[in-house]
């Protein structure tokens, strides 16, 4: 684990540094104790995100056809824990003006949305744009443009049109090129007010909590091949909808394109364990990022290699992740213009020890490496148990990716705290947000990561997947049983406004 040493060591200079600090500051009771100053740089962007299907409802108006989440949410028995679905959600496809009110009201510098890809296009394919999709789209960024937000928009964030989950979804390789084929009708329609964008959020949810566990829609599970397949495939969509955006719309637009991944830190549970983390990092995160971030391009080596033995072991006659032909390495590879980061939760790993059965991914750990995952023992919890809170994970994933693919700018495209309650003094998710803006700081300014913006996940609550309304994470508390979906600031909201407006952090002071 050379780069978590690595990082020790810096935290164990900030110490020194502070107690230094400390001395001088006895000494002339003039000087900051901070470790760090606070302030943000300048250009730095804070902001607030949200996503179609979570908060759209809608979900049958005028020409808008059902998405993959539509499909799996109506069925019955209900896949969510209190048996609702987003039919209604928090209404934004009515009250967009209030949420565009919302983030003028905390003084955000940029929200970032979601577009749902059946909305805009009924027939999943671009022959057909609908008109009232289009606009309603076209309102919310000129309404934030009209307030001084930024818009950041995301193309997909998982609401497949159903229509094409019929014909294999991201399992089926054509799916990447009608995925750039919808892209380029956004860039087409918003490139010329909207500069930066995401093309996928998460694919680790995408395919492996679809495929490879069942959990999330299509809910197909096939773990073997079907969770590779998609991979794959969502990367080279991402890939070709950047290309679209680099050869016909860079010239006129001079935007900024990338691709949002869920990354898990992981540390070893024991010094033994440091080359099964270094897997995990490449399963979990090396996967959806390597392609397009290395200098070689391709998998990972190291999973790659693992992937072949371990493959025919099982008795496959070849490896289960397929393979990058040279010409799709060459096309996935550089397809960004900065790292877009979403980040909860660090992990300790380890072997599963004898007659352990690790059976679902994610919960239990992974099962292909059959490895265990662990809470660092020093983690806290807001709703989620799964989601092991430990905000030095932010810093040390940001070095990582540093020391693996380079010093590029990056963006903290999602970071937020699930409570269960909808109570608005929510000092928890304060303290969430001051100590991992504390951590962002430390990357920027001792590890010298180009951290060019954080956002907060999310503006409001909403409806969050499996959890349906159980799961609260909102800068504001949305009140689902009134038919106007009323917005109320959470204690939360009024801080990170204030953290926005003085563009420094309430550290040390
Ligand atoms: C939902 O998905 C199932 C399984 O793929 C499919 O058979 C069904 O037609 C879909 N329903 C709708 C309304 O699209
Ligand atoms: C969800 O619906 C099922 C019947 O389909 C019912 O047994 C269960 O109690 C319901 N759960 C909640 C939280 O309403
Ligand atoms: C749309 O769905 C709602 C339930 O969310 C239902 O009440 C309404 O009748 C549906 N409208 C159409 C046009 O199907
Ligand atoms: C961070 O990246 C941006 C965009 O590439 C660049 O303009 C800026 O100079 C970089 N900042 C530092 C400190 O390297
Ligand atoms: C939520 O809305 C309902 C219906 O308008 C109302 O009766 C209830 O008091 C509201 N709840 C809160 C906490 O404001």
């Amino acid at each position: 684990m050379k780069r978590a040493e690595i990082h020790t060591k810096a935290e164990k200079k900030f110490t020194i540094m502070l107690f230094f600090g400390l001395l001088v500051l006895s000494a002339t009771a003039s000087a900051s104790s901070c470790p760090i100053d606070p302030t943000f740089p300048s250009c730095f962007k804070l902001g607030a995100s949200t996503a179609a299907y979570q908060i759209e409802g809608a979900w049958n108006v005028s020409d808008k056809s059902v998405s993959i989440w539509d499909n799996f949410t109506h069925r019955v028995p209900r896949v969510t824990v209190d048996n609702s679905t987003g039919d209604i959600a928090c209404d934004s496809y009515n009250l967009w003006q209030r949420d565009v009110e919302m983030a003028a009201e905390m003084g955000l510098d940029y929200y970032r949305f979601s577009i749902s890809w059946p909305r805009l296009l009924p027939k999943g394919y671009d022959y057909y744009v609908s008109k009232d999709g289009a606009e309603y789209y076209n309102n919310l960024i000129n309404g934030l443009l009209e307030r001084g937000i930024e818009p950041v928009v995301t193309l997909y964030h998982w609401d497949l049109p159903d229509i094409l989950q019929q014909l294999g979804g991201w399992t089926n390789p054509l799916t990447a090129d009608w995925f750039a084929n919808y892209a380029r009708i956004v860039f087409d329609l918003y490139g010329d007010r909207v500069k930066t964008w995401i093309t996928i959020n998460e694919p680790i949810v995408v395919c492996d909590a679809a495929y490879a566990a069942g959990y999330t829609a299509p809910g197909i599970k096939e773990p073997y091949s079907g969770v590779f397949v998609c991979t794959k495939n969502v990367l080279l969509g991402h890939a070709k909808a950047w290309r679209i955006y680099d050869k016909e719309f860079r010239h006129l637009y001079e935007g900024k394109v990338s691709i949002s991944n869920h990354m898990i830190w992981f540390e070893p549970k024991t010094k033994a364990d440091e080359a099964l983390n270094e897997l995990a990092m490449q399963y979990i995160n090396g996967r959806y990022a390597h392609a397009i971030y290395s200098e070689e391009g391709g998998w990972p080596s190291s999973l790659e290699k693992y992937m072949a033995e371990y493959s025919a072991k099982q008795g496959y006659p070849r490896s289960r992740l397929p393979v990058f032909t040279e010409y799709e390495k060459t096309l996935v590879r550089g397809t960004f213009d900065f790292i877009a980061v979403n980040y909860y939760t660090t992990k300790l790993i380890r072997p599963a020890r004898e007659g352990e059965v690790v059976s679902d991914l994610f919960v239990s750990g992974i099962p292909d490496l059959n490895a265990v995952m662990e809470s660092p023992p020093t983690a806290t919890y807001g709703y989620s148990t799964l989601m092991s809170i430990y905000p030095k994970g932010l810093r040390r994933i940001l070095g990582w990716l540093k020391d693996t693919y380079g010093d590029h700018e990056m963006m903290l495209t999602e970071n937020g705290f699930s409570s269960s309650g909808s109570e608005l003094n929510d000092q928890e998710r304060i303290d969430f947000i001051r100590n991992h803006l504390e951590q962002l700081l430390l990357a920027m300014k001792v590890d010298h990561v180009n951290v060019s913006g954080y956002t907060h996940w999310s503006l409001m609550d909403n409806f969050e997947w499996l959890d349906g309304y159980t799961s609260k994470f909102g800068l504001y508390e949305v009140n689902f049983t009134d038919p106007m979906r009323e917005r109320t600031p959470r204690a939360s909201a009024n801080y990170y406004s204030k953290i926005i407006k003085q563009r420094k952090l309430d550290i040390c002071c």
